[in-house]
């Protein structure tokens, strides 16, 4: 079981990595963008804050190209920075390449079971289901991640890991984690919606409520 963080904002990775279970980060084009950074000082600074897998995505759209992108991004960063790839056949075919030389994948942008078996055949390390992008054209997500899990437990030699992504509510998480998805990766929003609860609250401040009165006594 793994929990990403879905963010490229260096504050808020670094506030829920102090909660000692971040597994990695993943990044893409669009969060780059929102972080307003340069591409490589910011993957790189969130390297050096988890040491998990850190997602950072090629965008060149050939195969040549994706390798290119790939080799010069492990070459400049920390050791822990995973290659994101498109799932295409030129992606395929940049995934196993870069996997024939030790390099680690996250096919991304998958929508189909089909899709994830491929993605798996040429050697990715994850793929990446977007669960609410399918919501949001009014099908079921959730059903992905079951039909990818089942075919998964079909073939036990897939080594490959399913990292549930595109997620909109705490709920999303459970239901991947009940599926049996390795990984989900999430926005900061939903870490702190998976741990607050409001009788947690309220029950902390009456306990402390007490303890005033248990040490006014004398008796802490
Ligand atoms: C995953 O790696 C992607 O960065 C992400 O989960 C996409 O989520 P979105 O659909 O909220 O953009």
């Amino acid at each position: 079981m793994e929990f990403f963080l879905d963010t490229a904002d260096v504050d808020e990775i670094r506030e829920i990595a102090q909660w000692g279970i971040l597994d990695g980060v993943t990044t893409n084009p669009s969060l780059i963008k929102k972080s307003g950074r340069d591409f490589k000082t910011v993957v790189s600074e969130i390297a050096n804050i988890c040491a998990g897998p850190i997602s950072a995505e090629v965008t060149s759209m050939n195969t040549e190209g994706m390798v290119k992108e790939a080799l010069a991004l492990k070459n400049e960063l920390p050791e822990n920075v995973i290659i994101k790839v498109p799932c295409t056949p030129e992606g395929l075919a940049a995934t196993k390449q870069l996997s024939e030389r030790g390099i680690s994948t996250n096919v991304t942008l998958i929508f189909s079971a089909s899709q994830a078996l491929l993605a798996a055949k040429a050697g990715a390390t994850y793929v990446s289901p977007f669960i609410g992008r399918i919501d949001d054209t009014g099908a079921d997500g959730l059903q992905l991640i079951a039909e990818i899990m089942t075919t998964w437990e079909q073939y036990p030699s897939i080594k490959t890991k399913v990292l549930a992504a595109s997620i909109r509510h705490p709920t999303h998480v459970l239901s991947c984690m009940q599926l049996g998805a390795h990984t989900v990766t999430m926005p900061t929003k939903i870490f702190r919606q998976l741990i607050s609860h409001p009788l947690t609250d309220k029950g902390i401040k009456a306990f402390l409520k007490d303890w005033e009165e248990v040490e006014k006594a004398g008796h802490a």
